[in-house]
């Protein structure tokens, strides 16, 4: 072993002597290039079969058109009311982008009344050209046009998170435990057979720690922004019985009705505009989805647990000034994660929260725990200050 070591300490230093030169991101590449050209055993088990998944285009199915014209009736009139409402519930100057660029098929099909080309939109938003900011199609695709890249992915991301998952976190669970169902035509990772995204992973770890926060047998559970429903599906696993309330902008709400609707044919839905709504409906629906300037008609402290991942944090410092304090004055508890030091820059330079300035009312709540997301770390096989995500848990004082 001691002539190994040595002729490998000479190796990395003439190694290292080059790749200084370029400075700690290209020295980290290198590193990562030298990873993927390994076949890395992650802990012990079986080998795994993994392959990237990135699907074409699919045609949108006819049975689905009474759920679809729902949607779409209900995304007319928020689009009707969102015109009305304050500046606060707008979208950023970032999230407008995203909407005009990945969300043109949306936008356009409402004022042609094309609900063809809504439908198909909804049937294919997982794997859209163009990122949605809600799942990770634009990772796939770009991996799927560089050998490198989809090389990267599979070793450096996709394989170390599941044997992580595996070995600490499946309890007796196999892979099918992390595959959501396909509605929305997602990308992947194949593995074993199973379609895997790259979020549903640290998705699956959070449910499970979200789901011991929760106390009551039929909890109601809020959520701010949950993108197309990824979190609570998996918290379904979790928790089968709960009531949800989901608050987003018109947009991304359609991909979550679908999503969601599709995935519980059996639950009740509540889309915006179907009836007047309040809490009491909670009694004779399972969920509610709401465009977010809704939040307003929640009663005080009548939510068990409210939710919000990667969300405030890229609002306008009034926004989430203003959700937040909605969240404390309607719920008895809060689990968020977001941002620690990144800072968004938006249009009129304004910018967004960092997690230490979000207005909680400390007489109110008790932060319960603090932590780190560990993702990056998981799959990076090295402590990197990159990513400034954490976790939060508050709940009321007793
Ligand atoms: C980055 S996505 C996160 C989605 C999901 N929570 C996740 O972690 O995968 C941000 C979410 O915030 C929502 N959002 C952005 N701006 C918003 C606004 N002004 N009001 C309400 N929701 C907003 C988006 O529609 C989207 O669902």
């Amino acid at each position: 072993m001691g002539y190994k070591r040595r002729i490998g300490h000479w190796t990395a230093d003439i190694l290292a002597a080059g790749l200084r030169l370029g400075k700690q991101k290209t020295y980290r590449f290198f590193l990562d290039a030298l990873w993927e050209r390994y076949q890395v055993s992650y802990g012990d088990g079986p080998p795994l079969e993994a392959h990237l998944w990135c699907p074409d285009p699919i045609r949108p199915d006819a049975a689905d058109r009474p759920l679809v014209e729902r949607i779409f009736s209900a995304y007319r009139q928020a689009k009707q009311t969102q015109g009305q409402v304050d500046r606060l519930y707008q979208p950023s100057s970032m999230w407008k982008n995203i909407l005009r660029t990945a969300y043109q098929d949306v936008t356009e099909s409402l004022q042609a009344n094309d609900i063809e080309r809504f439908h198909s939109f909804l049937t294919n938003f997982g794997s859209w050209h163009q990122p949605t900011g809600i799942e990770e199609s634009r990772l796939i695709r770009q991996c799927a046009i560089d050998r490198h890249k989809a090389l990267h992915f599979e070793q450096k991301i996709m394989t170390p998170l599941i044997r992580w998952w595996l070995k600490f976190e499946s309890d007796g669970r196999d892979l099918s435990a992390l595959v959501m169902p396909n509605h929305g035509n997602f990308g992947g990772m194949s593995v074993n057979g199973h379609l895997i995204s790259p979020g549903s992973v640290f998705t699956d770890v959070y449910a499970r720690m979200i789901a011991g926060f929760l106390e009551t047998d039929r909890p109601l559970i809020a959520e701010l922004g949950g993108g197309f429903g990824r979190l609570v599906y998996f918290l379904s696993r979790h928790q089968s019985d709960f009531r949800y309330i989901g608050f987003d902008l018109p947009e991304t709400l359609c991909c979550a009705s679908y999503f969601l609707m599709k995935t519980f044919p059996e639950k009740r839905f509540l889309l915006y505009g179907e009836r007047e709504w309040d809490v009491t409906c909670l009694d004779d629906f399972d969920f509610l989805l709401l465009p977010s300037f809704e939040i307003s008609k929640l009663p005080d402290q009548c939510v068990d647990l409210f939710i919000n991942e990667n969300s405030l944090g890229e609002l306008e410092a009034a926004a989430c000034e203003h959700y937040v304090r909605e969240i404390c004055r309607t719920t008895k508890a809060f689990w968020h994660r977001n941002h620690e030091c990144r800072r968004f820059l938006f249009e009129r330079g304004t910018t967004s929260l960092l997690n230490r300035e979000y207005p909680i009312p400390q007489d109110r709540f008790v932060r319960v725990v603090r932590y780190a997301d560990l993702r990056p770390y998981v799959r990076s096989d090295y402590l990197e200050c990159r990513s400034d995500m954490f976790w939060y848990y508050y709940r009321l004082r007793k």
